[in-house]
């Protein structure tokens, strides 16, 4: 059933969707719940608060990958399957595996999409409420449409696991609802989340302070210091990490798809100053993901991987999938990607070869390419430590030359820290490089679960919004 919003849009063909919206209405009025969606390039997750606890405690849902295989998930994959008549069929792991689970050309009928949050970051200057996003199928439908159908289910989920905390049912008029986006998006992106959130149903336009578009950095900065000692890596305090009024620090979100950079002053009223405006650029984690697909164009033969991205983009999917999971743990040894069975038929088809050759076959693959990379157990490719490094080198030399360049501006001279935040600053590469480049000058603090501070700091910015900088999208 539509909402009122979905309604009103319909019968307004040309609705000001870029207007400047200026107001900020007093956000005084009381709700039961504020839920945080930190809807990111490659993961997304929720966060949220009740108030009738009586306390600020920020709850997280943690069983996203239980039943497949991936304990203590604190998100999903943000990707999303919809059926050929274009209606909603999962979102995040379930969509992923229903989408993998599809049967041979049935792929090629139903819309998948992942990643696409990086779209309004690049195709900002043209947005509007009729902007396409293409499927993985090579078809396409409206981006608004796919963002706010992403929005919906967020938001059903979050409900849903307020409820079975025991808490009442509450519908999403009860809730403040934060929605997070990168500092360094252009202003029409960020009201383009807005629109598509209201066309979820999380907030009515009527009620314009029921929805609070965050800004990414802003709320990871809250989370940082917020944050008790044992959750810091290095045991630095927060007491200690902000020793004053006036402490200058940057906030640098390694993300999925960009690193967003903020810098701030806190105030005499604990309020946060931005003392520079937010940069950054499109090099996060899906950098180490090109480079990896360069590298199979490599060593496969690009006409083989164009045909089976093309042919099977469900093998695909998996094939990047295991990259992505096993690419967490990287931390300087060998890397082991399982090699689809869908390959592996496309392979055995382009060299006329039967499935007991799978070995051999790919043996003499791989030989070619030399020292360190390999195959083990017929089905699994192999990549040496330095063939690892070279993967992150790109994404992580770009992000220490941005913060080289950035930290030299006169307004940062003042700067004492960096927090990394965003999950990409879980990968040790980064964090060993950012140590050696910078931390005899700086001091570094990284949150564990550096890719929940986002959501968390959301949802306290949401409890209380005067704590930050009041963000007019
Ligand atoms: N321990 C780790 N080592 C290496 N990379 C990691 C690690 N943990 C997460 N990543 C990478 O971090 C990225 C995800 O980070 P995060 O969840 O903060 O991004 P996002 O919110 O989806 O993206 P964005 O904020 O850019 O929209 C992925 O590319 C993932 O592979
Ligand atoms: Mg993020």
């Amino acid at each position: 059933m539509a909402n009122r919003y979905q309604e009103s849009a319909r019968s307004r063909s040309h609705y000001p969707l870029f207007e400047a919206e200026s107001r900020l209405h007093p956000l005084r009025e009381r709700y039961h719940a504020t839920v945080a969606i930190d809807f990111g390039t490659t993961f997304s997750r929720f966060a949220f608060s009740l108030n009738s606890d009586g306390n600020q405690d920020i709850y997280l849902k943690k069983d996203w990958g239980d039943a497949y295989g991936h304990l203590n998930c604190l998100d999903t994959p943000t990707c999303i399957l919809l059926s050929p008549e274009k209606e909603f069929v999962d979102f995040g792991f379930e969509a992923a595996e229903k989408y993998a689970a599809l049967e041979d050309g049935k792929d090629q009928t139903y819309y998948f999409f992942d990643r696409f949050k990086m779209m309004l970051h690049h195709n900002e200057g043209k947005l509007s409420r009729e902007t396409l996003l293409k499927a993985r199928n090579g078809k396409y439908m409206r981006a608004l449409d796919i963002f706010s159908k992403s929005l919906e289910y967020m938001k059903d989920k979050a409900l849903e696991v307020i409820r079975d905390r025991g808490s009442r049912k509450c519908t999403a008029s009860e809730v403040r609802w934060v929605v997070t986006v990168p500092a360094i998006w252009k202003p029409s992106a960020k009201q383009f989340m807005r629109e598509a959130a209201y066309q979820a149903g999380l907030a009515s336009p009527d009620n314009y302070s029921q929805l609070i578009i965050a800004l990414e950095p802003e709320a990871a900065a809250l989370d940082c210091r917020q944050h008790k000692l044992r959750e810091f890596v290095g045991m630095i305090t927060v007491d200690e990490a902000f020793v004053s009024a006036k402490t200058q620090y940057l906030v640098v979100d390694n993300g999925g798809g960009t690193m967003d950079v903020t810098a701030h002053e806190i105030q005499e009223d604990d309020t946060i100053k931005e003392i520079y405006h937010a940069t950054g650029g499109d090099y996060g984690g899906t950098k180490v993901d090109e480079e990896f697909q360069d590298l199979l164009d490599k060593i496969f033969g690009k006409d083989i991987m164009d045909e089976f991205r093309s042919s099977n983009p469900s093998g695909w999917l998996e094939l990047m999938n295991d990259f992505e999971f096993t690419r967490k743990r990287a931390a300087g040894g060998a890397m082991n990607i399982r090699i689809p069975e869908s390959f592996l038929d496309l392979l055995r088809s382009k060299y006329n070869r039967n499935r007991d050759d799978d070995g051999s076959l790919l043996n003499c693959i791989v030989r070619s390419q030399g020292e360190g990379i390999k195959i083990l157990k017929s089905r699994v490719l192999s990549l040496g430590p330095d063939i690892v490094k070279r993967l992150f080198k790109p994404a992580i030399e770009s992000i220490v030359s941005h913060l080289k360049a950035l930290l030299k501006k006169r307004e940062l001279r003042g700067v004492e820290q960096l927090f990394l935040v965003g999950g990409f600053s879980g990968c040790r590469f980064l964090q060993d490089r950012i140590r050696e480049e910078f931390e005899h000058k700086y001091k570094i603090v990284i949150p564990d679960d550096a890719q929940l501070a986002v959501v968390r700091g959301a949802v306290m910015f949401g409890q209380r919004p005067d704590c930050g900088r009041a963000m007019p999208f």
